[in-house]
């Protein structure tokens, strides 16, 4: 039975996280994400608002900026941001991690020239090889945790990121309208553009398992703030001791 969305729904799993999910459709999917990120993420306001800046005050000191995306699927997000910095003149070294190893092996298949290190790891690994990075960003990736996976990939961006850096987990904020929108939008190309793929089936589910604004902030520890954006999105940034806001 499908549950209102009024909770969230942490039952359902994505189908791409079927670790027997049919190799075809998941690949067709890693493929489509930047079609739908391109409509719903706004890529390029993350990239004017936050990544931009830094980059050139990590150029005043003369080193490259240091990304790291976490839950970065078919890495269309992070190789946009790489492409983007190389335009505007700007070092930068992206890394994407997925805990995925076939996002992993699809996305560094895909690269296309952008120059991202990618790695099949958890955040936590990279706290214990001691890495650190001036931004840490994820999306779409908040809805596929549990409880104490969000927390610990919470923790572990605060270690992972410099001081005066700054951490950005965006992600999809649960509504009737976000649900009913995501469906009619997808339902006329699901039989075409998103054919053999995951998108509108975990698009919905993803849209059922996200957090609310509210639910977000209720939980989130201290140091942490969330925002709402439209089209029902939300961000969890952190804002703590030493992050530059
Ligand atoms: C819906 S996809 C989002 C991909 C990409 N960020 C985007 O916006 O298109 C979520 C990704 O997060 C990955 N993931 C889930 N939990 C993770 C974790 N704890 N650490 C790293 N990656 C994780 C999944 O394997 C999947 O590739």
């Amino acid at each position: 039975m499908t549950r209102p969305l009024t909770t969230r729904d942490v039952d359902t799993r994505e189908l791409m996280d079927d670790p027997d999910a049919d190799a075809r459709m998941l690949a067709r999917t890693y493929g489509r994400f930047g079609f739908v990120n391109a409509l719903v993420s706004r890529p390029g306001s993350l990239y004017r608002r936050d990544v931009r800046p830094r980059a050139a005050h990590a150029r005043e000191q003369s080193r490259a900026l240091r990304i790291l995306d976490v839950g970065a699927g078919g890495g269309d997000l992070c190789r946009l941001l790489a492409w983007r910095l190389r335009r505007d003149g700007f070092d930068a070294e992206v890394t994407a991690l997925d805990a995925d190893v076939r996002a992993i092996r699809w996305a560094s298949a895909h690269d296309r020239g952008a120059g991202i290190r990618y790695r099949r790891a958890l955040t936590t690994e990279l706290v214990a090889a001691g890495e650190i990075y001036d931004m840490v960003l994820s999306n779409h990736v908040l809805h596929h945790l549990d409880d104490a996976e969000l927390r610990t990939v919470l923790d572990d961006s605060v270690r992972l990121v410099a001081p005066g850096g700054m951490v950005s987990h965006r992600d999809i904020a649960r509504s009737r309208t976000a649900h009913a929108l995501f469906s009619a939008a997808t339902w006329t190309i699901s039989s075409t553009l998103l054919a053999d793929s995951f998108i509108r089936e975990d698009g919905l589910i993803s849209i059922r398992r996200s957090y609310t604004t509210a639910e977000l902030r209720a939980i989130a520890p201290p140091g942490w703030v969330v925002r709402g954006s439209v089209p029902s999105r939300l961000e969890l940034r952190w804002v703590g001791a030493h992050a530059r806001t």
